[in-house]
């Protein structure tokens, strides 16, 4: 067998050196060079079997996707209604969120009708084994291996439908000397198991790590050459967790899938209520409930915000769940047009359950979270809020506000704060739930204040 021989390439401009090098000498770039299996000599190369040629748009097949499910509702949910067969898809998450729960799930669904291979690379067979008995899978027609060299697993799939490789981090390719999980073995074992995907149609699960601000380890090429990307998010205290997709070729990248984590596995959870809304809103300031849209579904999600007054000279400003900016944005506003001022408060902001509200439509929600905070004045239990704020202090339509207003009936609410140019596609809703139009800022303030005038007024920050 030939030797194969490595070389590096520098990530920035190309430049290719026979040695690691710190800095490109050509660029200039520092720590830019990762290591690369050099292609075959040219007579190795395959010969181009087929022309291609170019043809007209109209002239292409249109395939018809199809799906398999995998069994697991509010995965299938977040893949866009199944898997596509022969596609990659990439679950990332911190440790212990239970990535390797959730594929032992699918996989053990999967192997009932399907060849499955569950490439065990971080944990040893009988622990993969251990996890299946509590999660109650049938392990006879599921196949695993606890193997970390990419080599013996290429040579192990003939007939596998489905393979996962739980994770990419902890296989290598044994041409190349770098070590497991630096940025050059995991393009390199990534970019071989998507050419194996394609060739020899499996599916491909792949589990990431992710660095600790957050992203999958490794180079972002990882993530252009996936179909899907997923994320499992989590708080370590509650065992709810979020799927999300952040990139998904065959579906929307805005679904969200919600589990349980429980003592026998992942269950997925369809009634949301007491996640993301807890049970004291109304008693305390500072709670407003948005329904937040992400994907095909309508979420009614609590916002909570905290001002407490600033000890030294800089107040502090902090946000979980909702954009930063965000934050200071509508804050400004809320000083600018709603009189009330910040500069010696410190303010906290919180989306309960974990979930992120990328949404302009919570725009109002924080602003009146905030309000409410800084008043003392809780917002009634019953009243939901949505709505965009512009920066002169108006509040703008939002995108699909009838399915908003069903869906705060359809949990109970009583009231809606809204935007006024809403109010159209709101009217049909009127006999059901009463509709609180708004077209500025003041005006949503207001109605905060109006009921509870001087309610809690020793609470209210100095
Ligand atoms: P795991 O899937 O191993 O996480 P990851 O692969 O993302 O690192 O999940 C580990 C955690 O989940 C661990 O703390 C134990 C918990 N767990 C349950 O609560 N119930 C279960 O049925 C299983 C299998 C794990
Ligand atoms: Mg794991």
């Amino acid at each position: 067998m030939a030797k194969t021989v490595t070389t590096y390439v520098c990530g920035e401009c190309g430049a290719v050196s026979p040695k690691w090098l710190g800095r490109c000498p050509n660029c200039g770039a520092w720590n830019s060079f990762i290591e690369e299996v050099q292609a075959p000599a040219a007579a190795e190369k395959p010969i181009l079997k087929s022309m291609v040629r170019p043809q007209p748009l109209s002239f292409v097949r249109e395939e018809k996707l199809k799906r398999i499910k995998t069994g697991v509702d509010e995965f299938d949910r977040v893949l866009g209604g199944g898997i596509v067969p022969a596609s990659m898809v990439l679950l990332g998450g911190d440790p212990g969120i239970g990535k390797s729960t959730l594929l032992t799930e699918v996989s053990g669904i999967l192997s009932k009708e399907h060849k499955v291979l569950y490439i065990s690379a971080e944990e040893s067979a009988s622990q993969l084994k251990l996890r299946c008995n509590r999660l109650g899978v049938n392990s006879d027609t599921m196949l695993v291996m606890n193997e970390t060299a990419l080599e013996n697993i290429e040579a192990n799939l003939d007939g596998v439908e489905f393979l996962i490789v739980d994770s990419i981090q902890a296989v290598y390719l044994d041409a190349l000397s770098s070590s497991a999980g630096s940025v050059g073995q995991v393009r390199e074992c990534a970019s071989r198991l998507m050419r194996l995907a394609k060739a020899k149609n499996i599916t491909v699960f792949l589990v990431g790590h992710v660095t600790k601000e957050g992203a999958i380890a490794g180079p972002k090429v990882l993530e252009h050459i996936m179909d899907t990307v997923l994320y499992f998010e989590g708080d370590a205290e509650n065992n709810y967790r979020i799927l999300r997709a952040v990139k998904n070729r065959f579906g929307s990248v805005n679904e969200v899938g919600v589990f349980e984590m429980r003592e026998n596995g992942l269950f997925g959870v369809k009634d949301y209520a007491g996640i993301f809304v807890s049970e004291s809103r109304g008693e305390n300031a500072g709670s407003v409930v948005t329904p937040f849209i992400s994907g095909n579904r309508c979420v009614p999600v609590e916002i909570q915000g905290l001002v407490a007054k600033t000890v030294f000279g800089m107040p502090r400003r902090m946000s979980l769940g909702i954009d930063y900016n965000k934050l200071v944005l509508m804050l400004a506003v809320l000083e600018k047009k709603g009189g009330l001022p910040f500069y010696s408060q410190d303010v906290y902001l919180n989306a309960m359950g974990g979930i992120k509200l990328g949404e302009p439509s919570v725009d109002l929600a924080v602003l009146m979270s905030l309000a409410s905070a800084y008043t003392g004045i809780p917002l009634d239990a019953g009243t939901a809020v949505f709505g965009e704020v512009g920066l002169t202090g108006e509040v703008r339509g939002v995108s699909r506000a009838e399915m908003r207003v069903r869906e705060c009936i359809n949990a109970g609410f009583t009231s809606v704060i809204l935007p006024k140019s809403n109010m159209k596609s709101a009217e049909a809703f009127r006999s059901r739930i009463k509709l609180i139009p708004v077209s500025y800022v003041f005006q949503a303030v207001r109605e905060l204040t109006k009921k509870n005038k001087g309610r809690d007024a020793e609470e209210q920050p100095q």
